[in-house]
């Protein structure tokens, strides 16, 4: 069993804990676990016990697992922490805050290639997750305002995307009430494909999402190809059908390593773009963009004002208070790298990948699936017939015990017979790591080989990690 589940946990263990003697004080010896004790106790108690439980979470720099940035250097933690308490929704208070917030989103503007970089309308999120909320209520409201206009029922929205779309948009299909249409992945087509598209959009599609940078592989899906197929379907057609991009990783990757890659707003059909800064945005967990192409793309209706050097400003978000020093961490980083130092730091990154990629093909255990060509992520799967002995979630529960956390994990419908490996190379992961990381993982797989039958397995418990 990989780790503690929680009914485990909260069936298991005692409703009180007691403390090391060594650093409380009379009477705060026991601590109850579920219940805030009558009385308080000194910072140093309650520093040291948080302390302490959160050593058995795993170590942030060997998590190959998630997206989001484990390291920043020392400078940008000092700002972070000058900058920890302000609130981004007090625009009137830190108005220094607020303008670095907007001037962040006239950066990225004009980094996918806005048509109006200074005017067009943006905001900063906890992440991507929110972002893409905004980006499909937007769409959701623009096709509403259109099919009124027009007399027609708004009432069936449908929004179309791959079965290898992040849980996010199953979460906005739900949340919002809009049909959500898959185009199912294949091996012919192991991303969103303009046929597939064009099968699943009709008068009610609100959009169609493309992503730069699938979750499970770091594929990115054919986006020019999509926005093409839509532009001739409005031509037979006259329907007219926007794209949102769920850029959450590519957005600060495609700029720099594939700038030639036509994706972003230099396609007219392309109305808004999310990306998370806290991926290769290569800042902290807690922040994600979305930009729309131009300010007639974000309803009207959605904007809300906020008091701002006793006038107003417009916000469309779903939080209200929230952090303020991601957004400068996001700053900070655009100034410390320029262009130049995001290419090299995301370079680093995907020669990393690359390199490791070419290690485990050759190691002749496991068939690559995607290389890092695209996003700087690769996933691998068992080659067909090579063991029976164990599996890659096996391999996974090894590499635990080098303290490695790799995820496997099945790919979606119509290939979730396919069980794949999955390495996500960020910044910090560097190739001294790498070369340790491969050494580990040698030894685990020869490790596994050398047992004389197969693991059993139990596989209520085969998968801890999730997208
Ligand atoms: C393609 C894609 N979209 C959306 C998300 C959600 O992003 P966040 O974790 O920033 O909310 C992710 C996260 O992995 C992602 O990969």
């Amino acid at each position: 069993m990989p780790h503690r589940h929680k009914s485990n946990k909260q069936t298991m263990l005692p409703l009180e804990f007691s403390v090391n003697p060594l650093f409380t004080r009379k009477g705060e010896e026991v601590v109850t676990r579920f219940r805030i004790r009558d009385q308080g106790m000194l910072p140093e108690t309650a520093y040291q016990i948080v302390h302490d439980e959160i050593t058995l979470d795993g170590n942030a720099r060997l998590n190959l697992a998630t997206f989001v940035t484990t390291w920043m250097e020392p400078a940008s933690e000092r700002l972070y922490a000058e900058s920890v308490n302000k609130n981004i929704i007090d625009k009137d208070e830190y108005p220094q805050t607020a303008a670095i917030e907007e001037r962040c989103v006239r950066i990225l503007a004009n980094l996918w290639h806005s048509p109006q970089p200074l005017k067009t309308m943006g905001v900063s999120t906890t992440g991507s997750s929110e972002a893409c909320m905004l980006g499909g209520l937007a769409l959701k409201r623009r096709w509403q305002n259109e099919r009124k206009k027009q007399g027609k029922p708004t009432d069936r929205p449908n929004i179309v995307f791959s079965s290898a779309v992040q849980v996010v948009w199953e979460k906005f299909a739900n949340y919002w009430e809009v049909e959500p249409r898959y185009v199912n992945i294949t091996p012919e087509h192991p991303s969103l494909d303009p046929d597939g598209v064009l099968a699943a959009v009709d008068e009610n599609t609100i959009g169609v999402v493309p992503i730069l940078g699938v979750t499970y592989t770091g594929l990115y899906e054919p986006i020019a190809a999509i926005a093409k197929a839509l532009d001739e379907l409005q031509a037979r057609s006259g329907l007219n059908i926007p794209i949102h991009v769920d850029a959450a990783s590519g957005g600060f990757i495609a700029p720099f390593l594939q700038p030639d890659l036509v994706w972003d707003f230099r396609l007219p059909r392309v109305k808004s773009i999310n990306v998370s800064g806290h991926k290769y945005g290569l800042v902290y967990p807690g922040i994600g963009w979305v930009v729309w192409r131009e300010p007639e793309d974000l309803p009207e209706d959605l904007i809300f004002q906020v008091s701002y050097l006793g006038g107003n400003m417009p916000t469309f978000a779903l939080n209200f208070s929230r952090p303020g020093a991601q957004v400068l961490l996001q700053y900070y980083n655009f100034l410390r790298l320029g262009k130049d130092g995001y290419y090299e730091v995301q370079k680093a990154s995907q020669a990393v990948a690359q390199f490791l990629s070419k290690e485990i093909a050759g190691m002749g255990h496991f068939e690559l699936y995607t290389e890092g060509s695209d996003i700087p992520v690769l996933s691998w799967r068992l080659k067909e017939g090579y063991t029976t002995n164990w599996n890659l979630y096996d391999l996974s529960r090894q590499l635990r015990t080098f303290g490695w956390q790799v995820p496997a994990y099945p790919l979606p419908p119509d290939m979730e017979n396919v069980t794949i490996m999955r390495v996500v190379v960020r910044n910090g992961f560097s190739m001294d790591l790498a070369y340790l990381f491969l050494m580990d993982l040698k030894q685990a797989v020869s490790y596994m080989d050398s047992l004389d039958g197969p693991i059993p397995h139990d596989t209520k418990y085969d998968n801890g990690f999730h997208h």
